[in-house]
Parts: structure tokens; C-alpha cells; sequence
């Protein structure tokens, strides 16, 4: 047999559901802050991610799948949204386009060679946003918003927000000489990990996850203390917007995040819950000022987030509502050969009324096909067989109830309408258009 590759897993049938009622809020959310989906490829040129990511970063050093196709092409498939984003803004010019800024998303699989566990696989999605155009703020603190209002929507428990700027490039430059100055000394004690990164990227000893407690690493002076001008008054003008808009948040000093591209504000989305296990981090994000410009584009400032699909479902498994149970409104249970064709007749014009209708395949017997009717959750059990056949009418049972009535044919669809609006009414969780009662 040949089996799933480690660290990727299928999504069945009995999860979908979770996924696409995820996706909805998604939508809708993006649709309320009006940005707008965009889709790109999930294989880029691996030098896409290799001057974007950075070469010092985890994710470039050791997770990227990078193979050479058949035209001998250096090929990456994509370990994170925001690289392919820029490349496709800078090749389509979207700079250039009357709307600025440009407020896009995506939702889709990502890639990284890292050792799988509970939240963390190989191939994983993403549901991400970049909004591009805008030296100010307003659009920091308005992803942030966009990002809680998510959380909000999906009524996520525990949620804490931390944020810190990493300044501008020139507050990165000096804080880089200062940082250097400080580790120097002191970085034989760190781990070699640590001392590799002192080399490329010393910024991101503070990221280091084995010494992150060590004294050298908690008493390291930290990007927010060595702030130009020019970036605490963007720090203050975003933490004021967050403020104004009732956003609760943690500044903390030391997060650097993985990525290299990141300049000023950067942010994380944590939440406390036992169904997370140990990866806390829902999502994260921050402004990215040169990226699209050190990619061949114009200067064209950014600033966005990514959550992890699969950490927000299981952040959804500790929330207050778990997401609804799959069901159908009908299962029609036919009987004998001659009552088919007004068996199909029936479904058709349940289902062209907008009910979620199914039925036997197999020509089972009735007691089989009950238990099929219970295992696909529906609401109503319709039987139809000769009898119902030849006096023109059709006996629907009631699932919650057991109450089991005779109704004329014709009668079948505003019967079960009715049916399904009463129950609905009193919120037995079963409806899609009271979201917010059930
Ligand atoms: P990131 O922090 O690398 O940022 O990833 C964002 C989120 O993706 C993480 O917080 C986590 O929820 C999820 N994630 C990452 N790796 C895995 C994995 N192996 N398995 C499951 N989930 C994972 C970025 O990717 C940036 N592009 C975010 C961004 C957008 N910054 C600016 N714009």
C-alpha cells in the first residue's frame, strides 16, 4: 500500500465541512475590510524565496522542498504566501493600478520540510493577507483589526496579540552594530545555532527557541530602544489606532519574527488553549517596507499577516461554539423497483428547492437504510415505497421527534420547509441562517 508522505494528511469527507465553514467567515471578513483574493501559484523560482525570506532564516536554511524540473528551472514550492504575493504585484503591476493601496488575501497549501507534530505539518495552508501602498499606520493598525476581527468572528477564546517594531532600515542598521557589539563576547556560550546566525543575521539570535531564556539573550538590547524618530512616531501612531479601536495588545521587546524582510511593526497571534498543544501561535505578521523594491519593484511599502489553517481549527475545537455537525435535511428510503422513477422525480424537486437530499444506492433493506439516514444526520426520513406509489403519497418521519406522518406527495417539500423552519426556530443547530443564535 502506498501510504501519505510524512507530515502531510488528507482532509476526509467528515472535515470538509469544518473547512468550508471556516473559509465562509474568511470570506465575509475580507469582504467587511473589502480586500480581495488573489491566487498564485504554489511552485515560484526557489531565487524568489531565497532573497525574500532570507537565506540566514529556518525556513530558507532547512525547510524549503526546492527541486529542479525538466528544464533544469531551480523550482520552490512556496513555504509562505507573502514572497509570491510581491512577485506577482511587481509582475502584473499592480502598483500601478488607480486602487491603492492594495488590500489582497489568500487561502491555500504551504510548504516547509519541518518536523511534523500537532499543528505543525509539511504541507499546510494558510489564510493570509498583504496590503500594499501605504507608508502609514492606518494600514498596520488596520490589518491588525482585520486579523482580530477574524478571531472575533470565530469566537476564538484566549487571544493575545503582541507587537513590536523593528524600526526602519536605518534603526535596523544601528541596532544591528549595537547587537553585534554586545553578542561578540558573549557568543561562544550560545548554541551553534545561535553562532551561525551572529554570522548572517544577528537580529535573529533573539529568535533563537533553546537560549531564548538565557541571560545573554533576555539582557540583549532590543530593536524598540535604538528606534529612530521616523519609526516611533509610526510605532505610536499604530499602537494609538489599536487603542482608538479598543485592540488590547502586548509590546514585547524581543519578537523578531522568522522572516527577514520585516521592518517596523511586526505582531503575533497567540492563544492560551489546551487544543493548540504547544504551537500557542495562531498567525503572525508585520509592515515589510523594502521587499518589494529589493525584488526589482518600485518603492512600494507593505505590511500583512498569515494564520495557520490548522491551528485555527483546532484553536475553533477550545471555542465557544465547535463548528456545526454535517447533516442533510432528508433522507428518501425507497423500496422496490417500480417506485424508482418517482423516487428520482421527488428528490429532483426537493433539491431544485434548495434541500440537501439523499438517497440509497444499493437497494438496501429498510433497516439498513434507516441506519444510513442516521449516520448522514438527517433530519427528516422520507419512505417511499409501492404502497406510497400507488395512493400518491409518502410517509416522512420526523428524526428528533420520531414523529412519523402520511402526507400527499405533492405536499413533501413545504412540508419539510415548514419542518425544518419550526425546528430551526427553537435552534436545534441545525440551520445556516441563524449563525449566531444556535
Ligand atoms: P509565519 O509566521 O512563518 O509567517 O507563518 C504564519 C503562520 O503559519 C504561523 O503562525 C502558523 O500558524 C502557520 N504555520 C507556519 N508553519 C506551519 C507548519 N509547518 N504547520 C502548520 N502551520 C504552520 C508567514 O508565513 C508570513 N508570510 C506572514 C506575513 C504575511 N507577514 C507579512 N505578510
Amino acid at each position: 500500500m502506498i501510504t501519505k508522505v510524512k507530515g502531510t494528511y488528507d482532509i476526509l469527507p467528515s472535515e470538509t465541512r469544518k473547512w468550508q465553514e471556516l473559509e465562509a467567515v474568511i470570506f465575509q471578513v475580507s469582504r467587511l475590510y473589502n480586500f480581495k483574493e488573489i491566487r498564485t501559484p504554489i511552485f515560484e523560482a526557489s531565487e524568489l524565496f531565497h532573497r525574500s525570506v532570507g537565506e540566514a532564516s529556518d525556513i530558507v536554511k532547512k525547510e524549503t522542498y526546492d527541486f529542479s524540473d525538466r528544464g533544469d528551472r531551480l523550482i520552490t514550492l512556496r513555504p509562505e504566501g507573502t514572497a509570491a504575493i510581491v512577485r506577482s504585484v511587481i509582475e502584473n503591476k499592480l502598483y500601478a493600478d488607480p486602487i491603492q493601496p492594495q488590500k489582497l488575501y489568500y487561502v491555500g497549501p504551504m510548504f516547509r520540510y519541518e518536523r511534523p507534530q500537532k499543528g505543525r505539518q509539511r504541507q499546510f495552508h494558510q489564510f493570509g493577507a498583504e496590503a500594499l501602498g501605504s507608508y502609514s499606520p492606518a494600514l498596520d493598525a488596520e490589518v491588525i483589526a482585520y486579523a482580530i476581527t477574524l478571531l472575533k468572528a470565530l469566537r476564538i477564546p484566549n487571544v493575545s496579540v503582541k507587537i513590536n517594531s523593528l524600526g526602519d532600515s536605518d534603526s535596523k542598521a544601528a541596532y544591528r552594530t549595537e547587537l553585534l557589539q554586545y553578542l561578540k563576547p558573549k557568543i561562544s556560550e550560545l548554541c551553534p545555532d545561535c553562532q551561525a546566525r551572529f554570522k548572517v543575521n544577528p537580529l535573529r539570535v533573539l529568535d533563537c527557541k533553546i537560549d531564548k531564556d538565557s541571560p545573554i539573550l533576555v539582557n540583549a538590547p532590543k530593536p524598540l530602544d535604538s528606534l529612530s524618530l521616523v519609526a516611533k512616531t509610526h510605532f505610536q501612531g499604530v499602537l494609538s489606532r489599536l487603542d482608538a479601536m479598543g485592540i488590547a495588545y502586548v509590546v514585547d521587546k524581543s519578537l523578531v519574527r522568522g522572516l527577514d524582510y520585516y521592518t517596523h511593526t511586526v505582531f503575533e497571534f497567540e492563544a492560551d488553549l489546551p487544543t493548540l498543544g504547544a504551537q500557542a501561535t495562531l498567525g503572525g505578521g508585520g509592515r515589510y517596507n523594502d521587499l518589494v523594491k529589493s525584488l526589482d519593484g518600485p518603492d512600494y511599502p507593505a505590511v500583512g499577516f498569515a494564520f495557520g489553517i490548522e491551528r485555527l481549527l483546532l484553536a475553533l475545537e477550545s471555542g465557544e461554539k465547535a463548528p456545526k455537525e454535517n447533516y442533510i435535511h432528508a433522507f428518501m428510503i425507497v423500496l422496490g423497483e417500480r417506485s424508482q422513477p418517482k423516487a428520482a422525480e421527488l428528490l429532483i424537486d426537493l433539491r431544485h428547492g434548495g434541500l440537501i437530499v439523499d438517497t440509497d444506492f444499493l437497494m438496501r433493506p429498510l433497516k439498513t437504510q434507516f441506519k444510513q439516514a442516521e449516520r448522514l444526520n438527517a433530519m427528516y426520513i422520507i419512505i417511499f415505497g409501492d404502497d406510497e406509489l400507488n395512493n400518491d403519497v409518502v410517509n416522512v418521519k420526523n428524526a428528533k421527534t420520531g414523529v412519523q406522518e402520511t402526507i400527499k406527495t405533492i405536499d413533501l417539500y413545504q412540508y419539510i420547509v415548514k419542518g425544518i423552519q419550526n425546528q430551526t426556530s427553537t435552534c436545534s443547530g441545525h440551520c445556516d441562517s441563524c449563525e449566531d443564535e444556535c
